[in-house]
């Protein structure tokens, strides 16, 4: 007689491996911190398993003695093809709310929490994934030595993800976008939305709206700025 089924589920054929980690990013820093050390050593930075997936590593950019540190979340398609920062759809709209703040790019150094795009295969697209706790953690000196040369004295979490790696699992951008929190990461830290949810918005309207709301949380910025500019503030 047949056997009848279980109902359970054939076990998954082995994927594949998963890639060798690296040593961390403690390990691979620079004996002097400098941006351009930092790059170079970032380049073959293999602390987590996403450097198998993306591109390249795509550092931070901007001044050395930027005033203002944005930090996003990881690089998009485009960055990590291109090797550069915010230079796809959702950095062209960043560029546009900075200009309509008054906040010059060439004065702020733009980062991110994670410094390799993670995706996942969608037919012949390549699909943001949300990057993990971990990933987190293990690209996190990076960040805080761009913060330890740059020492911004404004930085700027843009979205959810960034906010919450550098203010605490607990912030809540909804509720407090827009304004200063105390933190010891610099003089002046706030949060606001990614640029990327203000192209994901609903209609047109509803864009607008909310390219609107981003460009007055980018306004409290740039009057900081024009408040108390760094050479006068003396903050270095
Ligand atoms: N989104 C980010 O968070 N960072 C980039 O560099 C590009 C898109």
């Amino acid at each position: 007689m047949a056997k009848r089924a279980s109902g359970r589920r054939p076990p998954e054929p082995p994927g594949p491996p998963a890639p060798a980690i690296g040593p961390p990013v403690p390990a691979l820093l620079p004996d002097r911190l400098s941006l351009p050390a930092m790059r170079e050593a970032a380049a073959g930075c293999r602390a987590c398993d996403l450097y198998a997936r993306g591109t390249q590593t795509v550092f931070g950019e901007g001044p050395r003695r930027a005033e203002v540190m944005m930090v996003g979340e990881q690089p998009g398609d485009v960055e990590d093809i291109a090797g550069h920062v915010f230079v796809g759809p959702a950095g062209r709209l960043l560029d546009r709310a900075m200009e309509d703040a008054g906040i010059p790019r060439t004065q702020v150094y733009l980062t991110n929490v994670v410094k390799h795009f993670k995706w996942e295969p969608r037919g012949k697209r390549r699909i943001h994934k949300k990057p993990g706790s971990t990933e987190i953690a293990a690209c996190r000196p990076w960040l805080d030595s761009e913060i330890a040369v740059v020492k911004p004295r404004v930085l700027v979490c843009l979205g959810a993800v960034a906010a919450q790696a550098l203010l605490g699992r607990a912030f809540k951008v909804s509720e407090s976008r827009g304004r200063f929190v105390d933190s010891p990461l610099a003089d002046r830290v706030l949060a606001t939305v990614h640029p990327s949810s203000v192209l994901r918005a609903g209609d047109e309207d509803q864009r607008r709206d909310a390219m609107a709301r981003f460009v007055a949380d980018l306004r409290v910025v740039a009057a900081e700025i024009a408040r108390a500019p760094r050479a006068r503030a003396g903050s270095r």
